[in-house]
């Protein structure tokens, strides 16, 4: 079995003047969250959100602030960061790609799929396009296994792909085109 180390000892943290944890939110911390639970730690998970929810991430100077307000290692609060999937550590794009990699999916030829859009947006999984309009990511199972396989475009649910059809929905996006609203959702083709 190999180990993975995490740079996260050496890392420079990059750093901006003024806090994301702003005055406000520190006071919501602790007086609104913090007395809910018997210990700091409890409080981590609603610290997180707050963050994510103001800013669309958590950025490691605000780990660093929410771990200061609360009294705890800052390790405790990156290793809770980074164990959920919820959590963004990295900003992310304008718009989220996001295809399903659990069985039914895996077997339907998803897997394809994400390398087209691999392919077609120079990115990997995990990584958002220069331009910063898209972000792509593998989820686990969207509860459309019978139509697989399935993936995420924001909030949109499209099923039955194929790796020339998710290309064709992400370049939409890419190029302002795409039209909000589920399966089929493309301008030009009666999409809702
Ligand atoms: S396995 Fe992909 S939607 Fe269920």
């Amino acid at each position: 079995m190999a180990w993975i180390t995490k740079p996260s000892a050496t890392e420079q943290i990059e750093r901006r003047a003024e806090p994301y944890l702003t005055g406000p939110m520190r006071t919501k911390l602790l007086e609104t969250y913090r007395p809910r639970f018997e210990t700091a730690l409890g409080a981590l998970l609603p610290a997180l959100h707050m963050i994510q929810h103001e800013y669309g991430w958590v950025p490691r100077q605000a780990m660093l602030e929410i771990a200061d307000a609360l009294g705890l290692p800052p390790a405790d609060v990156f290793d809770t960061a980074t164990f959920y999937e919820e959590y963004w550590t990295k900003p992310k794009g304008e718009h989220i790609v996001a295809v399903c990699r659990s069985v039914a999916c895996e077997f339907c030829n998803a897997t394809a799929c994400t390398e087209a859009i691999k392919d077609s947006l120079g990115i990997d999984v995990g990584e958002t396009t220069p331009d910063g309009k898209v972000t792509l990511v593998e989820l686990e199972c969207l509860g459309s296994c019978g139509t697989a396989p399935a993936a995420l475009i924001d909030e949109d649910l499209h099923e039955n792909l194929t790796p020339e059809r998710l290309t064709q929905l992400v370049s939409s996006v890419r190029e302002g085109t795409y039209t909000k609203g589920g399966t089929g959702a493309v301008k030009g083709e009666g999409g809702a």
